[in-house]
């Protein structure tokens, strides 16, 4: 052959090699999957190992003869065309599976926020999606997904995130159900709404505090709120779980062990660094349990220590409470961050929450913004084939129960898409239609909590302070869930001041 045809040969093998890969590196390098990566320490080493190991691989096979460097050409061309044929939205409908495209690499889902509206709208409320190399079927409509938990429950497991492993007996979401429903009824019958209720005043003040704070630290260009709630979050549930007071050295010695065990960025600590931190909260709170058993004021420790003496000696407890702290803080940090965007977006309410005495507003935009924004969604594994209507989700697959879409159906919540707090004058909807803190059997046990601080915090910033959005941009998919661009800024100055 003429060697010009030679050469043009080798660069197109060379062109399908590197177009084969694309995807799967334009996947690798989104900011949202990095920060999904966060949470699976070893991971990124595997996958950067991995893009290096083609890299070298291709660069041989650039220098190998050609007869090989085409045959390794074809070869990936054959991966590539399969995996196209197995993203086509009607894969496996003679086996019973779903419509819906499985395209593993597709970055749809963390691109664009109403992406699962849309393919609900295309494909119906039972579709399948693939994202990261899983295979996933979601199904929308809360009534549906409650019947589907009730009689598929022991055909799911509710697959873990990595942090699980350093608490011994694992963390409560992701138990077997025995364990779960022990660990469940203990904590459950201690974090009453009766103890969220007496630590109001608590709230109230680290609330005022977090807000101080924020006026404190603003510059004209604006200060970044969500380190401030987080914090607020923090200090507020360990008080409250613990019994601590504002000074009490423990408080400022476990909130800067947090950050270290943060479940979204394992990955990026040593192994050796996360453990030494988790023996010291573990043993902050064993002490902490110690002191409530000789009385004190009410706490989750006391009570605890009430139902069950040994509390302080258990650590697969003292584990879950400390993770409690640190998912359940930063999923109300993150709601916190939500509502001051909605009410950035809505200046006409964020004036009436400071004129209004209602102390209602405040609870009514808390739950407007979880239907828009904070809802997580419902994760499990399925175990054992089951159907969904009329088709079949496979062993191994994920079932996502998309609680936030299912809150945007107009025949349920009118107008959807609008931010109208006062949707939830009157009765509360019922669990049917409106399920942000999730389903049975493992709703969220620290419900009243959340509605508590968010209400304590909105209720001082309606009434001690003033803030102006001075930079903003575009949602960004976050390690869990979409959430407010990280370029937003607030200016809040105290309004005594
Ligand atoms: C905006 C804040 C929060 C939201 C939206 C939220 C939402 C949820 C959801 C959807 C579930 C069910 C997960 C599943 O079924 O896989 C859940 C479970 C849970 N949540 Fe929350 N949560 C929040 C804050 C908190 C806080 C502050 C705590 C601390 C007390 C907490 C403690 C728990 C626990 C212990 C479970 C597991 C319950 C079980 O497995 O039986 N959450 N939460």
């Amino acid at each position: 052959m003429p060697d010009l045809v030679l050469i043009a040969l080798r660069i197109a093998a060379l062109a399908v090699l590197a177009g084969v890969a694309w995807p799967a590196l334009r996947m690798a390098a989104s900011t949202a999957f990095r920060n999904r990566l966060g949470a699976h320490p070893g991971l990124p080493h595997l996958i950067l190992a991995a893009i290096i190991g083609y890299v070298v691989l291709v660069l041989l096979l650039a220098m190998a003869p050609l007869p090989l460097l085409v045959t390794a050409a074809a070869a990936a061309g054959v991966v590539a065309g399969l995996a196209h044929w197995r993203a086509r939205p009607d894969f496996g409908r003679s086996r019973g599976l779903p419509p819906g495209t499985l395209a593993a690499t597709s970055l749809a889902m963390v691109e664009d926020d109403r992406h699962l509206l849309d393919q609900a709208r295309r494909y119906g409320p039972v579709f399948k999606i693939g994202r990261y190399g899983q295979k996933i079927v979601c199904v929308l409509g809360l009534e549906r997904c409650n019947a589907l938990l009730r009689r598929h429950g022991d055909d799911l497991v509710s697959g873990g995130l990595p942090f699980d492993r350093l608490i011994p007996g694992g963390f409560i979401r992701y138990m077997p159900p025995d364990r779960h429903a022990r660990y469940r009824r203990l904590l459950a019958g201690a974090l009453t709404p009766e103890l969220v209720r007496s630590g109001r005043p608590m709230l109230a003040e680290e609330a005022a505090g977090a807000l101080r704070a924020m006026a404190g630290s603003s510059t004209a260009t604006g200060i970044d709120p969500a380190p401030h709630l987080l914090r607020y979050t923090t200090r507020s549930m360990l008080r409250l779980f613990l019994g601590l007071d504002r000074d009490d050295p423990a408080l400022e010695e476990a909130l800067a062990l947090y950050p270290v065990i943060a479940s979204a960025n394992l990955s990026r600590r040593t192994r050796k660094r996360v453990s030494a931190a988790l023996s010291t909260l573990t043993r902050l709170f064993a002490e902490a349990i110690g002191r409530a058993a000789g009385g004190g004021s009410p706490s989750l420790a006391a009570s605890l220590v009430a139902a069950r003496t040994d509390a302080a000696d258990d650590p697969t407890l003292l584990g879950n409470l400390v993770y409690m702290i640190e998912t359940g803080g930063r999923d109300t940090a993150d709601l916190l961050l939500w509502v001051l965007k909605e009410l950035a977006d809505h200046p006409d309410r964020a004036a009436e929450l400071g004129r209004t005495a209602d102390p209602g507003l405040a609870q009514r935009i808390v739950l407007e913004t979880l239907r828009r924004e904070q809802s997580e969604y419902v994760v499990r594994r399925v175990v054992r084939p089951i159907t969904v209507e009329s088709y079949t989700v496979p062993a191994g697959w994920l079932l996502r129960l998309c609680v936030r879409e299912s809150h945007r159906d107009p025949a349920i919540f009118t107008d959807p898409d609008r931010f109208d707090p006062d949707r939830f004058q009157g009765d509360p909807p019922r669990a049917g239609v409106y399920a942000p803190f999730g389903l049975a059997p493992h709703t969220c046990l620290g419900r009243s909590l959340v509605l508590a601080m968010a209400a304590e915090f909105l209720t001082a910033l309606g009434s001690g302070c003033d803030w102006r959005v001075t930079a903003d941009g575009p949602r960004v998919f976050g390690s869990f869930h979409w959430m407010p661009s990280r370029r937003f800024r607030l200016a809040f100055s105290s309004r005594a001041a």
